[in-house]
């Protein structure tokens, strides 16, 4: 390049680090895992987004690609990349949301819990290092086992101290993306105009759709309740098997967690009502995380509530749920504190 280009270049970079250092209003974001199935995806919407100002893309492999097409994108963001373990910390530096689709992903015939063995570590140096350069920052967990993952950074920022239960989310908005789109299919809505309550955890029978509370209120037969029940809670396979080794779902995943960090932004905002599911710390059962609905706020979930009236057949899904989410959030737990 001839020296002017070069000076041109320079003067581009440091006009959008003026604009982001001037305070353009939004959050900034940072994607931890931006360069993977759900990462790209997820970047390229999160930098469609109005709330957000500076975008901050992190991974040990490609985020420089990644972060050189995304940023030709002409929207607000600016977006800077971050590649490998040496650059967590600056990537993480002043951060208000920070998401991690960071792990490795299904393949056909594995449970969420075979990814354990090797997510858990992953999720264990991220949130070491958000404990340690933007303790205050919300979390949205993506990475599977969801229903350990989270147990594993809560005791992460137990140890660090740095620990707000109402900042840590796991994200579990799939679920109801999912659930939205299938009632709508049987009830031949709009999915636009459905809302499914989705509570307990994400995995399998932990994945517990309140059918019995669907807006607009509406009435399924057993057999329907059965199959969408089933076609919910198996939604995730679903897709693993249609793709056949290649992974497991990215595009509706980034759509779900956009969605949902979107939410995170308005409350942080101080937008009234955001009401949206997610996996956290809970009072609503005897177990110490549940996802259930939540109020999203300037602080994160400031409202947990509670289930409402279940039939006699979510009452049944509810005691499978919470066997199997006890045993995974004490394997997530004991996983930092042995
Ligand atoms: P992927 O393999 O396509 O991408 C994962 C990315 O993480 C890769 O780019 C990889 O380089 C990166 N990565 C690995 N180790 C890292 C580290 N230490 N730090 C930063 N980045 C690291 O996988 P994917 O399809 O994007 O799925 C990612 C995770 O999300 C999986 O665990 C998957 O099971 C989970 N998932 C969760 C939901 C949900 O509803 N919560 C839905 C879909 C997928
Ligand atoms: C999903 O629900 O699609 C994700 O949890 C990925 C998976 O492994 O099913």
């Amino acid at each position: 390049p001839s020296k002017s280009q070069m000076m041109d270049e320079s003067c581009k970079l440091s006009r959008a680090d003026c604009r982001a250092k001037g305070g353009a209003p939004g959050f900034k974001v940072a994607i931890l895992g931006a360069a993977g199935g759900i990462g790209q995806p997820l970047a390229m919407l999160m930098k469609m987004n109005p709330l957000v100002s500076v975008l901050h893309l992190y991974d040990v492999v490609n985020a420089p690609g990644v972060t050189a097409d995304i940023s030709h994108m002409d929207t607000g963001a600016v977006v800077r990349g971050f590649l490998g373990q040496a650059q967590l910390e600056n990537a993480l530096t002043g951060m208000d949301l920070v998401i991690i689709p960071a792990g490795v992903p299904r393949k056909p015939g594995m449970t969420r819990d075979d990814l354990f063995k090797i997510n858990a570590g992953i999720v264990k140096t991220l949130c070491e290092g958000i404990a340690k350069c933007c303790p205050n920052a919300i979390v949205n967990l993506i990475s599977n086992p969801v229903n350990s993952t989270v147990p594993i950074a809560a005791e992460v920022f137990k140890k660090a101290g740095t620990y707000d239960p109402k900042k840590l989310l796991g994200v579990t908005m799939l679920d109801v993306v999912r659930a939205n789109t299938f009632v709508a299919e049987v009830l031949g809505l709009d999915p636009r105009e459905v809302d499914v309550p989705v509570v307990g955890g994400h995995a399998g029978v932990t994945i517990l759709p309140l059918l019995s509370q669907v807006k607009p209120p509406c009435h399924f037969t057993q057999q329907e309740t059965e199959y969408l029940t089933d076609r919910i809670q198996n939604g995730g396979t679903e897709v693993v098997e249609a793709k056949a080794g290649a992974g497991s779902a990215t595009l509706s995943m980034a759509y779900a967690a956009v969605k949902f960090a979107d939410a995170c932004l308005r409350g942080l905002r101080g937008d009234a009502a955001v009401i949206e599911c997610a996996f956290v710390a809970s009072q609503v059962t005897e177990l110490p995380y549940f996802a259930s609905k939540v109020r999203l706020g300037r602080s994160g979930a400031e409202e947990v509530f509670q289930l409402g009236p279940l039939n006699e057949f979510e009452r049944d899904g509810l005691e499978k749920a919470k066997k199997e989410l006890a045993g995974s959030i004490e394997k997530g737990a004991s996983f930092i504190r042995k």
